[in-house]
């Protein structure tokens, strides 16, 4: 589960930006310029060059019947470091070429928040996309980006995870949107990935769980029972919503300080790209619980965007318990330490999976979990969810 949802904010800025990027006419990951000519790795440092590297997604994804595009402004200032996570990092834009042609991309970050966080020294490889049969100029590609970490004293490198940046890759469910803004890469990744000698790091999870009569019981029943746990769940709007931001900053950094993969996060980015939210459904959606006056759980989940936010052919329609206004998403979920155990984590979620039924929504996605997480995935399992995506991270130790 992501600790931070900035993507959600950052995509909802963007929207208007991203319908007007328009589609190329390319067929499904494939180039339409004929595969001739070696392939060239270049560092990305022109405008143009970081348009089009933000763009190459349209051009992997455009012939599905729906995906997420990409928050391309967010991107472009991200690589230009006008964005408060760059304070924490060193980074490099990448690409393969042939020709003209843009085949490949990927940014090498460093994460010095992390590796201090965890006194480790690994890299990340973050935005990878590329194009079908391009498996040379992709693995090279990959390659430079890896010795870039490495010429910087990185022992490691992982691609499919980061806190705030990056999400892990699909290895089922190709062909249908994912759950809320998670990858739906194509099948192909994976030879690329294990071609440049990444190994599985960690399995994930995505669980969806149908709000039907008997479950919306089930959650009023758990909900009842959570009145025992000695704790008071609230929904952010009747927190306060700026309270709440900060509130769901210090149980997060708490609850996720020895989760894998995470690192720390401060007030003081968290609020400007949360705060244009509390107009919005999230502020229904998501819960704090309080014990003794401390705040000591949060939830974080957005209603179904999927027909604002997904790029959808014309003609489409989406499966309901993935999207197209039904599905619901909980995004991220934490309990401190000395809280756990009495039933709050399961009974934020049922708070926030009621108001989702409340409007309207009949799926909802408890969204990414690692396959080791049990306390979690038992939570999920708990509201009757069960899985309907997996993920993997990749890693690389340097030799
Ligand atoms: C996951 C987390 C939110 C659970 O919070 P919690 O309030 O302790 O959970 P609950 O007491 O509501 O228990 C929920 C279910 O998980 C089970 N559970 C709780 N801790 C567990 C553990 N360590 N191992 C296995 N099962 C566990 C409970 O028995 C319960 O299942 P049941 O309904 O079948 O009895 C909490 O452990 C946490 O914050 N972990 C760190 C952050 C994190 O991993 N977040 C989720 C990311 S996907």
């Amino acid at each position: 589960m992501f600790p931070i949802p900035a993507m959600v904010v950052s995509t909802v800025a963007v929207l208007s930006s991203v319908r007007r990027g328009g589609q190329r006419a390319m067929a499904f990951g494939r180039s339409i310029f004929a595969h001739h000519g070696t392939p060239r790795v270049e560092r990305i440092a022109t405008r143009d060059a970081l348009e089009e590297f933000a763009r190459l997604p349209y051009q992997v994804y455009a012939g599905r019947a729906a995906w997420w595009p990409p928050d391309v402004q967010n991107e472009i200032d991200f690589l230009t470091r006008r964005t408060p996570a760059a304070a924490f990092l060193d980074l490099a834009g990448f690409c393969a070429r042939r020709g003209h042609q843009m085949v490949a991309r990927v940014s090498a970050v460093i994460n010095h928040r992390y590796n201090a966080h965890w006194n480790e020294h690994l890299g990340h490889l973050i935005h990878f996309e590329a194009l079908e049969d391009e498996n040379e100029a992709t693995v090279a590609m990959l390659k430079e980006a890896m010795a870039w970490l490495r010429s910087r004293g990185m022992k490691a490198v992982r691609t499919g995870f980061a806190a705030f940046l990056d999400y892990p890759y699909a290895i089922d469910n190709y062909g249908r949107l994912p759950s809320f803004l998670l990858r739906g890469n194509p099948a192909y990744y994976h030879c690329y990935l294990k071609d440049a000698g990444f190994e599985t790091e960690k399995g994930q999870v995505d669980y969806t769980a149908t709000l039907d009569a008997p479950t919306l019981e089930r959650y009023r029943g758990i909900i009842e029972a959570g009145l025992s746990t000695g704790a008071t769940v609230k929904s952010w709007r009747q927190y306060g919503f700026l309270a709440a931001i900060d509130a769901w900053t210090d149980v997060t950094n708490a609850a996720f300080d020895r989760h894998w993969g995470w690192n720390p996060v401060t007030r003081a980015e968290v609020r400007p790209m949360l705060a244009s939210l509390g107009d919005t459904a999230v502020a229904d959606l998501s819960m704090i619980a309080e014990m003794n006056g401390q705040a000591v759980g949060a939830v974080f989940s957005v209603p179904d965007w999927s027909t604002m936010l997904a790029r959808i052919r014309r003609g489409s329609t989406i499966d309901p318990e993935r999207g197209g206004g039904t599905r619901g998403a909980l995004i991220n979920i934490g309990v401190t330490q000395e809280a756990r155990g009495r039933g709050i984590a399961v009974t934020m979620a049922a708070r926030s999976f009621l108001a989702m039924a409340q409007q309207g929504m009949r799926y909802a996605g408890y969204t990414l979990v690692l396959d080791d997480n049990w306390a979690s995935r038992r939570t999920a399992e708990s509201l009757g969810a069960r899985i309907t995506d997996n993920f993997v991270t990749y890693r690389c130790n340097f030799p």
